[in-house]
């Protein structure tokens, strides 16, 4: 089976988002163990996060197809992920977007180019036709990258995910083709 190899430059702030690679185990793993990534995830994501956790999750995206999970990467490592999840059934054309960054990195615009890259990449090239994020309400920076990259605020999501022991109200965001 043939090897997917995506790059999506992001020349504005000097990264790329392109396919995951086996090599990206140790920078991942340095960049994800962060509690202030953690809570703003789904628990899905290991906190602490360690290098087995990068193994692991390499294994089950280096060669997927289609490939659905991407690298944010700077100019010599892995510095953060940004993934689509497809729904299915009469939401077959619409996908979940999720990301995330390494904190060294944050606020240079970096999560919001690879917000507007997946986006694209998703509707031109994957043939979806809504593309969704559910932020927690509070994480203002998400809520704000969204925003720049084109989603619309479409609802609040009351008390919908449970995340380090409270309740959290989630907001629904879309863009659409
Ligand atoms: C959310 C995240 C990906 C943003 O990455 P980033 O590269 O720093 O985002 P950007 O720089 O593109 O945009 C962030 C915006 O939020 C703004 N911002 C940052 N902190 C803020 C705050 N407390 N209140 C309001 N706005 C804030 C920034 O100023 C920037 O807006 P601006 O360009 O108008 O100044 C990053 O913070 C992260 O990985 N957080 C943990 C994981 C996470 O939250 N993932 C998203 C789950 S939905």
């Amino acid at each position: 089976m043939s090897t997917a190899m995506l790059s999506l430059p992001l020349d504005e702030v000097g990264c790329e988002v392109r396919s995951w690679r086996n090599e990206d185990a140790a920078s991942l793993a340095r960049h994800a163990n962060n509690r202030q990534i953690w809570l703003n995830l789904r628990d899905s994501f290991p906190h602490p996060y360690q290098c087995e956790d990068a193994e692991r999750f390499l294994a089950g995206v280096v060669g997927q197809m289609p490939e659905l999970n991407f690298c944010i990467a700077g100019r010599d490592e892995a510095i953060g992920g940004i993934g689509l999840r497809p729904w299915s059934d009469v939401e077959r054309f619409s996908a979940e977007i999720g990301y995330w960054l390494g904190e060294a990195h944050w606020g240079r615009g970096i999560a919001t180019a690879a917000i507007r890259a997946v986006t694209r990449h998703g509707l031109d090239t994957l043939g979806l036709h809504r593309i969704f994020a559910l932020p927690y309400a509070r994480n203002a920076p998400s809520l704000r990258a969204l925003e720049k990259a084109g989603y619309v605020r479409e609802g609040r999501l009351r008390k919908s995910a449970f995340k380090d022991g409270r309740f959290e109200d989630q907001f629904m965001y879309a863009f659409i083709r």
